[in-house]
């Protein structure tokens, strides 16, 4: 699923590297757990996986398709279309209620439009399904606005969000750091569920290595990346 070879990238041009990664390898339905401490660079290699940023070096490919070879437009569409993402915080759009929220990727791929509405009948209908999978209550909020929700229940939001329309590969940068020890774990335990009814991998960021012994596989930054970067 994520294939990196020799890949360098710095911010700018009188910065040292901070990404160096000669290999990478996560295969398909994978779970890999990556640690490193703050500024070390999980956020920008997660950028450089979604093709938001291209290296100045190397190969980056996912799902057999080389990003570095597409064209800035090409790699946002893939991107829409093939990759969930879930964030730290403040992920929700406040004006849209629950279910458009979740259904938000399809506005931006018509693939996961579709995929949504082979499973369900309507993206709409497929975002309810997924709410309910994920222990919410599409309807729970009448007129209330989606910031209402506790700091979990807006992230689990955020992964019925991450898995509408069936993306084969799910980012998530620390989406755990808001939510006390007892819902981290509910957390955990929905979104390992919901990313192998999908058949998805998962590649999770976390500060919280107590979290990594339910992965596959543990990656730590300064392990995998020799530029200087700690
Ligand atoms: N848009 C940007 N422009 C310039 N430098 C940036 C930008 N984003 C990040 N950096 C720098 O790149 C380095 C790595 O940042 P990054 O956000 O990837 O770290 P991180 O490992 O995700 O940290 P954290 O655990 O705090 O989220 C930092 O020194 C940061 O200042
Ligand atoms: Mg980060």
């Amino acid at each position: 699923m994520i294939e990196l070879s020799n890949v360098r990238f710095r911010w700018r041009a009188s910065d040292p590297l901070l990404i160096d990664i000669a290999k990478l390898s996560v295969g398909n339905g994978e779970r890999v757990f990556l640690e490193g401490p703050s500024g070390s660079g999980k956020s920008t290699l997660l950028n450089l996986l979604g093709g938001v940023m291209v290296p100045e070096d190397g190969t980056v490919s996912i799902d057999g398709a080389d990003l570095t070879a597409l064209r800035q437009g090409v790699r946002d569409t893939f991107r829409a279309d093939r990759i969930g993402l879930i964030f730290q915080m403040f992920n929700l759009i406040p004006y849209l209620d629950l279910v458009d929220n979740v259904v938000l990727p399809c506005k931006f791929s018509t693939r996961r439009a579709r995929i949504a509405r082979e499973k369900s009948g309507s993206v709409e209908d497929e975002a309810r399904r997924l709410l309910r999978n994920i222990e919410i209550d599409p309807d729970m909020l009448g007129d209330r606005p989606v910031a209402t929700l506790s700091a979990g229940q807006q992230q689990r939001v955020a992964v019925a969000r991450s898995l509408i329309g069936s993306p084969q590969l799910i980012i998530a940068d620390e989406p755990t750091s808001a939510l006390d020890q007892n819902v981290r774990q509910s957390f955990m335990s929905l979104l390992f569920k919901e990313v192998a009814d999908v058949g998805a991998t998962l590649l999770f960021v976390s500060h919280d290595a107590s979290l990594a012994v339910d992965f596959d596989r543990r990656l730590i930054m300064s392990e995998i990346n020799e530029s200087g970067a700690k």
